[in-house]
């Protein structure tokens, strides 16, 4: 027998209509939104993630050679394939581009309770804008995509971090452009090691100051009000003052999304990829418990990097499919969907040449029907109809066939009613409204 390989999963039908749920509300919310869907290829160059993704996604790349002796991957993440995709049109694209994705992505990850080696996410984009109204607008749909899945301020936070905030601090700190990327990086996995190996990471990239920047860092990341921030902000000169205004302005318009609620300050938040420039985030349940529900920001200069030319500022955030059904599961938000039939013919075998003209009919009127494809007695087709879970069992016996009628059945009431068969669509859906026979 073959197993799925380690990390994959079988979607069986009830596992995809779940699934579907979720894709389903992130359409239809981006809708709302005005983000438009766009779609794009699995599989990459490989050189489009080595460098713009950062060292943690690259080492975890399914990648291999294919038969032309390109260096191909599967995506890990979409934000690469987007910028390359945008810069191409950069010029015929109306601004703000507002882009939406549902797809499948991959990664050679450790698998565990929320983490797989092929995962969907939703990506929501906005490029082409750098106010802070277009972070406000990201964080505002992924606040409400939540809402609409049933989730409220007691289930999930969004921890709201800076780049830009992290870059004043250390200078500040005398830590230098080169020795930033490594000490963002100690910062990143700082929650996930212990004090000892974060001390280490540090003296690597510092030596002699790792115990003493570490202390900082310490106290940098238990800020957790704006008041707190912005003291600490206004000693970094003109650069920090105009951060905390900018800190305020977006809290600001996230309280005129009624998002402000689920907003909790937090710097230990720096984000894993090399690409984020400006404000960044991650929702996580409210509890504090499991990892990330999604995660995003700004990333001003990955479009310049991977074009050459085109210089656009970019912003955008995804929500990953396994964390998010895992957090709705536990609160009883994942409906249990009924793949029944709502409609089950029991005809007479002998004349199926009739019967299957009427499901037809049904069929192209929205209602979903099944039927016996076997020649089976009656008492057989009624066993299967009922196994379906069918609400109702349309019946074409000789003598309803002779009439040009058919009788109709509601299996929960267990009453019945006959009906002509140019009337049958017109009667089912009155008793749809009247929600069965009685
Ligand atoms: P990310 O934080 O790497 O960001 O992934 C976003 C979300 O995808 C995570 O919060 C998590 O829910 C889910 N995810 C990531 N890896 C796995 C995995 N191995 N198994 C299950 N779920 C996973 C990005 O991917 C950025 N490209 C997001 C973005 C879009 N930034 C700007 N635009």
């Amino acid at each position: 027998m073959f197993e799925t390989l380690p990390g994959f999963r079988d979607f069986p039908p009830e596992d995809c209509a779940r699934r579907n749920h979720l894709f389903r509300v992130f359409r239809t919310v981006a809708h709302a939104f005005n983000f438009s869907e766009y779609d794009a290829p699995i599989l990459e160059p490989l050189d489009l993630y080595v460098e713009k993704s950062g060292e943690e996604i690259v080492g975890q790349l399914f990648h291999f050679e294919d038969k032309g002796n390109r260096r191909v991957a599967l995506r890990p993440e979409l934000t690469p394939t987007l910028a390359r995709m945008v810069a191409s049109r950069a010029n015929a694209l109306p601004k703000p581009i507002k882009w939406f994705n549902v797809g499948e992505h991959f990664r050679y990850e450790r698998p565990q309770k929320g983490r797989g080696r092929s995962f969907y996410q939703f990506n929501a984009d906005l490029l082409g804008e750098s106010n802070l109204g277009a972070d406000a607008e990201l964080i505002a749909l992924l606040v409400a995509i939540f809402e609409t899945l049933g989730l409220s301020v007691r289930d999930f936070r969004i921890r709201l971090s800076d780049r830009t905030t992290w870059v004043l601090f250390l200078n500040a700190l005398g830590v230098t452009e080169e020795q930033r990327p490594s000490v963002l990086d100690a910062i990143d996995k700082s929650e996930r090691r212990k004090p000892e190996q974060n001390k280490e990471s540090l003296e690597n990239a510092l030596p002699g100051r790792g115990e003493e920047i570490l202390a900082e860092i310490d106290s940098i990341k238990k800020i957790d009000s704006l008041d707190a921030l912005q003291n600490r902000l206004n000693e970094c000169g003109d650069e920090g003052k105009e951060r905390a205004s900018q800190w305020f302005t977006l809290l600001e318009y996230l309280e005129g999304h009624g998002a402000d609620d689920y907003i909790k300050i937090d710097l230990s938040i720096v984000r894993g990829l090399a690409y984020y420039t400006g404000f960044v985030y991650e929702a996580f349940e409210a509890s504090g418990q499991g990892r990330a529900l999604a995660g995003g920001g700004r990333y001003d200069h990955l479009i310049k990097k991977l074009s050459g030319n085109v210089d656009m500022p970019a912003s955008g955030f995804a929500i990953g499919d396994m964390t998010l059904s895992d957090c709705l599961q536990s609160k009883g938000l994942l409906p249990t969907y009924i793949l029944a039939p709502d409609l089950f013919l029991i005809g007479d075998h002998e004349e199926r040449k009739s019967s299957l003209p009427i499901i037809a009919r049904c069929r192209k009127a929205g209602f979903s029907v099944a039927y016996s494809l076997k020649n089976a007695a009656f008492g057989k087709q009624f066993k299967e109809a009922g196994k379906s879970g069918a609400r109702y069992g349309l019946i074409l016996g000789e003598d309803e066939r002779i009439k040009n009628e058919i009788k109709i059945k509601d299996f929960r009431s267990g009453k019945e009613k006959t009906v002509s068969l140019k009337n049958l669509i017109e009667q089912l859906e009155n008793l749809d409204e009247a929600g069965g026979i009685e």
